[in-house]
């Protein structure tokens, strides 16, 4: 993709009104891009962004992910008010801290209509009309835990590496039509997402386990002086697009480098032992 120069490029970001979000919709307000910023409550995007942005450039869009025609609305509104659209920004998550065995069938369904069914709706609005114009760029924001998994984090990682394969599949449907994609793999960034407000807990829990509920109270403890910052993450992710051309995969931040880095080495000495029998599943070769 050629990212626009000779005017504001238009932007559809999902789930603005805190952290990662907001700083993203404040920077690209502030580079005079223009932005369509989804949320549940316009009203809290907009006292969030406070009376020190100019919120001229921006549409601010109430919008249910989980709902295809809500998303698909959304997408038309922005290209319509904008006269285009240049970049589709995945951002909205939350954390969901449990065992596997704890988490309940709405828990799960909950997770993934947001995370997974929530993208897929975005991309199925957002792609024809990138397609068409033979240029855009799809950024997922995903997680080193779409990479790599640990204890507690099961129905987390589930959306997020769910994601990561829709995405790397999508990236090399759209190539040849000049789309770009962009996977962004944040470690623990300063955000709420750690708060009381964002990290969602099993409405039941057993004695089994009481490491996760261990690990999850350190979590809850780490609220606040997480390794990441957010205003960097959204500088670095205006860059990635701005510039272009980069890897599928952007890490952000020395712990996620380091997470990923060891999933590679274990799943490295995983293909090295599993090597010398795999052929025995094979049929003969004529
Ligand atoms: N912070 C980290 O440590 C970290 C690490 C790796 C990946 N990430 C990922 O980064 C993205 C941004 O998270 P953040 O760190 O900025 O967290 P955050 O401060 O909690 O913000 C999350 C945003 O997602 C939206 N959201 C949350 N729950 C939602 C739901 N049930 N339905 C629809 N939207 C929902 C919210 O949008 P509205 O309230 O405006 O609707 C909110 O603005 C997420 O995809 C997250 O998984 C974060």
């Amino acid at each position: 993709m050629s990212f626009p120069t000779d005017r504001p490029a238009t932007w559809f970001v999902t789930g603005t009104s805190r952290g990662l979000g907001l700083e993203l919709v404040e920077k690209l307000l502030d580079r005079g891009d223009h932005v369509a910023a989804t949320t549940r409550s316009t009203d809290r995007l907009l006292a969030a962004l406070g009376t020190g942005v100019d919120t001229s450039t921006l549409l601010p869009l109430a919008v249910d992910l989980r709902d295809s025609e809500s998303v698909t609305q959304a997408v038309h509104r922005t290209r319509d008010h904008f006269g285009g659209l240049d970049v589709v920004v995945n951002n909205a998550g939350y954390g969901f801290l449990a065992a596997v065995e704890e988490t309940s069938d709405r828990e799960v369904r909950d997770m993934l209509d947001v995370q997974v069914v929530g993208v897929w709706n975005v991309l199925r609005a957002a792609l024809p009309i990138l397609r068409a114009q033979e240029s855009g760029h799809v950024v997922t924001v995903s997680s080193v835990l779409g990479l790599t998994a640990a204890p507690g984090w099961g129905l987390y990682c589930a959306g997020k590496f769910a994601v990561e394969g829709l995405s790397e599949a999508l990236a090399a449907e759209v190539a040849p039509f000049g789309v770009e994609v962009t996977i962004v793999e944040p470690g623990y960034f300063r955000t709420g997402f750690l708060a009381e407000d964002s990290l969602a807990l099993p409405a039941t829990t057993t004695e089994a386990y009481p490491s996760i509920r261990e690990m999850t109270a350190d979590h809850q403890a780490l609220q606040g002086s997480q390794l990441g910052d957010p205003a960097k993450g959204a500088e670095a992710i205006i860059d990635r697009v701005v510039g272009g051309g980069g890897p599928l995969r952007q890490l952000l931040g020395s712990d996620a480098h380091a997470y990923a880095t060891a999933k590679v080495d274990a799943l490295r000495a995983n293909l090295d032992a599993v090597a010398p029998t795999v052929a025995a599943t094979d049929f003969p070769t004529a």
